[in-house]
């Protein structure tokens, strides 16, 4: 089908691509998830769990996840039901693949919330407007109120006006395509994201010693406290599924959502070094910008205990409560705290159009639909079932979204399409894949590790998860009756998604002919 394959979109640049790519994993995973993990995870101890899932888990993955995108985009399917067909004849691969759009859809059903307080939170710190509460429960007060917590219902007007703002620029991003819209906004943004993250680093590392009075609260005690390794921690297995949870949240493996920014590749383009450099780029970001800005400067301010309390407070605690709290007490606090949370809108925003591009690419590849009315679509979807975050965020709609798409799913999604590529596709053909076009070869050690060691990891972790947390979450244990609704409604809109996407999979004439090899 020559004529499709003119007719796909490209990226424009290689800078840019590596800079979407960077964008579509550098998020709020990297400024607010990965600190409170490593706090809550035996600290410098975290990193060894940490590295050996990004070694044998994230790069292998995601040397995959490149080769699979762009041998899908080369055929004109972008997402995973064309790319697991191709892969594997089967009438079910194809099924398989809706799993690919639907948990990065799960995701962006709360990560666009999210992403709409950093925005509501850079106002609030250029006006000034939550400048005067002077404490933590006074901050944590005030995030409740903005969130609606208290109120009838369960949403604020400001919350939600910031929230319609928020979704508007993602659906506008996203209406301009590939290297109009994504790359565009990853030129520009990303650059940005960078320079804002370094000055925070350089403000926190020039903070010293706030309270001489205090002296043991300093900066570089408050990096010794998220770094110094307790090792006794790496005897527990939930730290190692933690870490491998931070790596598939971070780094945007095991979603699909990859591959479908890879199917914009050219078919000569070099998948080893560029996958490998902006995934090395997200890890310098999140631990070198990530782990050096939140925590230390919070234990700068608060102190051990507190800074320990904090992080056990999780991200939303650390990121919208302390904050806020430490900007006030600093010179030009205001623009400090615009900064802080600007940079993470931008993280936020370069991640959240990638959540939403599967299922745009998927309904233009394999309905044939119009860019305009894929986007529609697509918009619609979100800003439905985003409503179930909204309004069920006490409730807990948004850790049930979170489990069943982030941690459980994407440890399911990432098992499934090691299996297909690597042992269905046939190893050779798979490494062949990943080598063709590299500019440097990868080295072959990964062949090994791609064969054995990351299938075995996956299984164990996609286990342990399944049946450590499975059972607890599944059978809702610890909720509160009044939020058990809520939760359901979160569990249904995942369901029911996934057959909306399958009925659309069904129907796809261009599925069909991948099956039959007319293609
Ligand atoms: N990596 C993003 C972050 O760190 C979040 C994320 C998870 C994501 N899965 C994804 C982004 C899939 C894009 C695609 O915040």
């Amino acid at each position: 089908m020559p004529e499709q394959q003119i007719e796909r979109e490209r990226w424009g640049t290689r800078l840019g691509l590596v800079l979407a790519m960077a964008g579509n994993a550098v998020g709020l995973g990297n400024f607010l998830r990965f600190p409170v993990q490593a706090t809550q995870n035996g600290g410098g101890a975290f990193m060894i769990p940490y590295f050996c899932a990004l070694l044998f888990l994230a790069v292998p993955l995601m040397w995959c996840e490149w080769a699979m995108g762009r041998l899908g985009g080369s055929r004109g399917h972008g997402t995973t039901p064309g790319i697991f067909a191709i892969l594997w004849k089967h009438p079910l691969a194809k099924y398989l693949g809706v799993f690919g759009i639907l948990f990065p859809l799960a995701v962006v059903f709360y990560y666009n919330y999210i992403e709409s307080w950093t925005l509501a939170y850079s106002f609030f710190s250029v006006t000034g407007k939550y400048f005067g509460i002077a404490t933590r429960e006074g901050m944590g007060r005030f995030l409740a109120d903005f969130q609606g917590l208290n109120s009838p219902w369960q949403v604020s007007l400001t919350a939600y006006v910031f929230f319609l703002i928020t979704f508007a620029v993602n659906v506008w991003i996203l209406s301009g395509g590939i290297a109009k819209g994504i790359e565009r906004l990853a030129n520009i943004g990303m650059p940005i994201l960078f320079c804002l993250a370094v000055l925070l680093v350089v403000r926190v590392f020039t903070l010293g010693t706030p309270d001489p009075a205090m002296p043991e609260r300093n900066v570089l005690n408050g990096l010794g406290f998220i770094w110094n390794p307790d090792f006794s921690q790496l005897a527990n297995s939930k730290v190692w599924l933690a870490a491998a949870g931070q790596i598939f949240f971070t780094t945007s493996v095991g979603w699909g959502a990859i591959q479908c920014y890879a199917s914009y590749l050219r078919e000569k383009d070099d998948v080893v070094v560029t996958g490998l450099s902006t995934t090395m780029t997200n890890e310098f970001v999140e631990v070198i910008l990530g782990g050096s800005i939140a925590i230390p400067i919070a234990f700068a301010f608060f102190g051990r205990d507190a800074t320990m309390q904090i992080a056990q407070g999780g991200s939303f605690n650390l990121g919208f409560a302390a904050m806020p709290v430490v900007f006030q007490q600093l010179p030009i606090g205001k623009i400090l705290g615009a900064m802080w949370f600007f940079l993470l809108f931008i993280a936020g925003i370069t991640s959240s159009v990638a959540l939403m591009q599967p299922l745009v690419a998927f309904l233009k590849d394999e309905l044939g639909c119009a860019h305009k009315k894929a986007v529609a679509i697509t918009a619609a979807i979100t800003f439905i079932f985003a409503h179930v975050a909204i309004f069920g965020l006490k409730a807990g709609a948004l850790d049930e979204l979170d489990f069943w798409a982030g941690t459980f799913g994407v440890a399911m999604f990432a098992l499934i399409e090691s299996i297909l590529f690597i042992w269905v596709f046939k190893p050779d053909n798979a490494w062949n894949e990943i080598e063709k076009g590299a500019q440097v070869k990868a080295p072959r050690i990964f062949y090994y590790v791609l064969k054995y060691i990351t299938p075995v990891y996956l299984l164990v972790i996609f286990i342990s998860w399944a049946f450590q947390q499975g059972p607890a979450m599944f059978f809702m244990e610890g909720v509160a009756p009044e939020h058990v609704g809520w939760r359901w409604a979160a569990r249904l809109c995942i369901v029911g998604v996934f057959i909306f996407i399958a009925v659309l999979v069904a129907k796809s004439k261009k599925l069909k002919e991948l099956e039959t090899g007319a293609s």
